[in-house]
């Protein structure tokens, strides 16, 4: 769509798994926008994986540092922004969403986030237990909130379904 004017960052939310990075970079690829990774941001500014952050520093402390990554990042636009699946469930990162940005919710089944997550062991919520389990609990409490982005768009792989298009036809 020519006629698009990014004047707002885009930012994806949503579970691990929905497909945020890789839905992110094909979106900001398509506008010709500059594509940021919220987790990338975060391990570059703390030289740490964030498995690692989380192992030593704990999981309160790793929201601390998300959100003023979010901050400093939504400054910049155009732009789009692949968030970490936690950190619109941050209260005050989700007000800044909300005020500075269009929000995205990538929508998927339980089933696609077990698949997709399943394929690298980088994510330490889902080391503590059966991954299965953790994210069914994950999407009860989480949806309602993720609901809250100002586009819901499916992100299951259906035949011949593309993320990007639908998230440009709701643009
Ligand atoms: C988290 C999601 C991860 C990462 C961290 C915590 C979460 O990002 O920030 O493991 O709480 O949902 P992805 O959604 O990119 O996997």
């Amino acid at each position: 769509r020519p006629d698009l004017k990014l004047t707002r960052p885009l930012v994806l939310v949503g579970l691990m798994g929905a497909g945020k990075t890789t839905t992110g970079r094909r979106l900001a690829k398509r506008l010709g926008v500059p594509f940021k990774d919220g987790d990338e941001e975060i391990e570059e500014a703390a030289q740490m994986r964030v498995a690692d952050l989380f192992e030593i520093y704990g999981e309160e402390e790793f929201r601390d540092g998300e959100r003023k990554v979010m901050q400093r990042l939504l400054n910049e636009r155009p732009m789009v922004l692949a968030t970490g699946g936690g950190a619109f469930m941050n209260e005050e990162t989700r007000k800044l969403v909300k005020e500075v940005s269009t929000s995205i919710w990538l929508k998927a089944d339980l089933a696609t986030h077990v698949r997709r997550t399943s394929r690298r062991d980088t994510r330490p919520i889902l080391r503590k237990g059966n991954p299965e389990e953790i994210l069914r609990k994950l999407m009860k409490e989480r949806d309602p909130i993720y609901a809250q982005a100002d586009i819901t768009v499916d992100s299951d792989d259906g035949p011949h379904r593309d993320t990007v298009q639908a998230i440009i036809k709701a643009l």
